[in-house]
């Protein structure tokens, strides 16, 4: 569902109508929004309020596989590779990056086999990644292929570490996720927008995650244009033909014939005009 309006025209008060509605099917419901509108409703319906940002402690790690797994999935790679695409700053379309995504997806692959044999920490994060690609060595010997990974491990020493995003980036998961209401607010990431938009791609995947487990009827709603240009991105090569939110409610909603699934789209002109000045 897309509702648009102009800044005070009541999106948020005809989505709040819309979840109220909704609850006494007791469903799962993720909110990923930019400032506090929807807290007094999640506050009230007992859910949890997790406020996103650079000095809190809350951390969703992107590396997370489900309870029993120890191999990520296809879609699970396919995500990563996304995800580092982007933060490392190789998501322009038109650039040819079959070199990268053929390396990162390959890294990606090692990185979970190397670690899963730590008896501590057997789940990676960025770092892990990191020091893979630092020493990568393709069986080919390829020269072009060495560097890319050199370079992509030297753009990924902004995420992990002690550098000031890894606190979000690079490490175990501190953010519990099992309330029915869960609602995200990103306003402290803005000062960033790939920093917002890399998180919004960490946090959308993992409500997804949460959405196909178990019985139950799943709402997800991300109303940031971020968090919109994010899911994009991150499921554009599940869903070839993704070709908007609508699009992408449908496809949700057929995904699982007893589950159900709404993406309400919601584009903030304000913020946008904010963002640009
Ligand atoms: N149908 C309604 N009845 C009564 N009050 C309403 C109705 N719709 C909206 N309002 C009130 O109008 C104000 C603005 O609504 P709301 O915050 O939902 O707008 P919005 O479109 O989400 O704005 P923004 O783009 O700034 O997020 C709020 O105070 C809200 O309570
Ligand atoms: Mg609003």
């Amino acid at each position: 569902m897309l509702i648009t309006a102009k800044s005070g025209g009541g999106k948020t008060f005809m989505a709040q109508m819309f979840l109220t509605m909704m609850a006494r099917l007791n469903p799962l419901i993720s909110i990923l929004e930019r400032g506090s509108s929807y807290r007094p409703l999640v506050e009230l319906m007992g859910g949890r309020c997790i406020d996103v940002d650079l000095e809190g402690a809350e951390t969703l790690n992107a590396w997370d596989l489900p309870v029993g797994s120890t191999t990520p999935s296809n879609d699970k790679l396919a995500f990563l590779k996304n995800l580092t695409r982007h933060m490392i700053g190789m998501n322009s379309p038109a650039a040819d990056t079959s070199i990268l995504d053929n390396l990162l997806t390959d890294a990606i692959v090692s990185t979970y086999q190397r670690c899963r044999t730590r008896e501590d920490r057997p789940i990676p994060t960025f770092n892990d990644l990191r020091q893979e690609l630092e020493t990568w060595r393709d069986e080919s010997e390829v020269e072009r292929v060495r560097d890319e990974a050199q370079l992509a491990a030297v753009k990924l020493r902004e995420w992990t570490g002690e550098k000031v995003y890894a606190r979000l980036f690079d490490r175990p998961t501190t953010i519990r996720t099992d309330e029915n209401w869960l609602f995200f607010n990103v306003e402290g990431l803005t000062s960033d927008p790939k920093l917002e938009s890399s998180m919004s791609m960490i946090i959308a995947n993992a409500m997804s995650e949460r959405a196909s487990d178990g019985p139950g009827s799943r709402i997800s709603r991300f109303s940031t244009s971020a968090g919109l240009f994010s899911i994009r991105r991150c499921w554009r090569r599940r869903w070839n033909s993704f070709s908007g939110p609508v699009e992408s409610a449908a496809r949700a909603s057929g995904a699982s014939a007893r589950h159900w699934k709404i993406l309400w789209g919601l584009r903030r002109s304000h913020d946008r005009t904010a963002r640009a000045s």
